[in-house]
């Protein structure tokens, strides 16, 4: 278990900040190395063609030992929503042929889909919320020879609900879909291992559960799908790029590995360092020592709010670090805006109410949640 690590962040005492699902707030050591970005871009002189990539390369190899890959199947994207376009550039569907994902699911791993069907045909098939909020078995009752795509979470942005991806993913195999995943709201928080899975793409944004800023984000992509199409084709990306004098004996050839797809202006001189030093932070942690301590926290206030009669997606189904409330009749109007007055942060998603603290939380912070909670749930 770890202990709270409040002092890490500028936090005020008084704020009690229970919305990492939302956006998580920046540590001291990472607003540090962005301050020190920006002086850089303030003295550019100061800046080598080398630069252009050396915090690129440590930011690949920090990602790729947080899932188990290799700096190799990395790409840096800006956004969840960008590496599932190339996901989707790069798949194929057809008549008959499905998209399989989960009801609700984040739009950035739904749009991209309906127009891929849109465009080349097939449907896309959202699997229902399941009464017995198993993901998993809906899942595998789902997938079968018809899949061409399955674009999946780890757990429910709403709620929290955990699908077993290691059963899912033998199932794509087992129908030769292929398995693309938005780790958005689990990578950082729960662990995960590529080997294990065996996904085709992963994608993933940094400013959540990587404690990282906001419009950067990794894409995993799997050996086979090294030589597909970029959604861009810049400089940076293609081979010898590290040579700005012959730039313009432009080649054919790329970047090795999965660097094919990085975004545009992707060594970002504020942000990549913020990156590194918020991954480094999670690596000294340890992921699973951090899911631990969350999943204490979470089941905490799970308990506590069960004695109010709200209801969570019971523990064997729910990613530990994510809970969501619900309500008898709904959430009720305007409680998260009661609880933000008196400085506790939630968020509402799909009828739940989120409740996802990490390790800046303190027991403090969580009564003062259910001291809102209590006498509004008594009116
Ligand atoms: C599951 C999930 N994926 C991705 C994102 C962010 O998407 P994007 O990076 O496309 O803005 C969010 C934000 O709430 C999310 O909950």
């Amino acid at each position: 278990m770890i202990p709270c690590q409040r002092h890490l962040f500028d936090i005020p005492t008084d704020v009690a900040y229970l919305n990492c699902a939302y956006m998580s707030p920046l540590l001291k050591s990472v607003c540090t190395a962005g301050h020190a970005g920006l002086e850089r871009k303030a003295h550019p002189w100061q800046i080598k063609p080398a630069h252009f990539f050396e915090d690129s390369e440590v930011a690949r190899a920090l990602f790729a030992r947080l899932i188990g890959a290799s700096a190799e199947d990395i790409a840096l994207v800006p956004a969840a929503s960008y590496g599932i376009s190339i996901a989707a550039l790069n798949l194929a569907v057809g008549p008959d042929r499905r998209v399989v994902i989960l009801a609700d699911q984040f739009p950035s791993n739904v749009y991209p889909w309906r127009e891929l069907v849109r465009e080349k045909g097939g449907e896309v098939l959202t699997v229902a919320r399941p009464a017995d909020q198993d993901w998993t078995a809906a899942l595998l009752a789902a997938i079968d020879e018809r899949a061409a795509i399955v674009a999946l979470p780890h757990c429910h942005w709403t709620d929290g609900g955990i699908v077993d991806l290691v059963a899912v993913g033998a199932r794509c195999r087992a129908v030769r879909a292929a398995l693309v995943l938005d780790l958005t709201q689990s990578l950082g928080a729960l662990p995960f291992d590529v080997a294990a899975v065996r996904p085709d793409y992963i994608t993933c944004a940094t400013y959540k559960w990587l404690l990282g800023p906001y419009s950067m984000g990794f894409l995993y992509v799997a050996p086979p799908h090294r030589e597909g199409k970029p959604l861009e084709h810049g400089w940076i990306d293609r081979a010898g790029s590290e040579n700005f004098a012959a730039l313009v004996n432009y080649r054919d050839g790329f970047q090795p590995g999965a660097r094919r797809y990085d975004v545009g202006e992707r060594s970002n001189f504020a942000l990549l360092p913020m990156v590194i030093a918020a991954l480094r932070q999670i690596e000294a942690w340890g992921v699973p020592a951090i899911a631990e301590t969350l999943a204490e926290r979470t089941a905490a206030i799970a308990h506590r709010a069960t004695g109010l009669g709200l209801s969570s997606v019971p523990g064997h189904l729910r990613a530990g670090h994510f809970l969501g409330l619900r309500f008898r009749g709904g959430v009720p109007d305007g409680l998260p805006e009661r609880l933000a007055q008196k400085q506790v942060y939630v968020s509402v998603r799909g009828g739940s109410m989120r409740v996802t603290p990490h390790l800046w939380v303190n027991d403090a912070d969580i009564d003062k949640l259910f001291a809102v909670l209590e006498p509004a749930l008594d009116r």
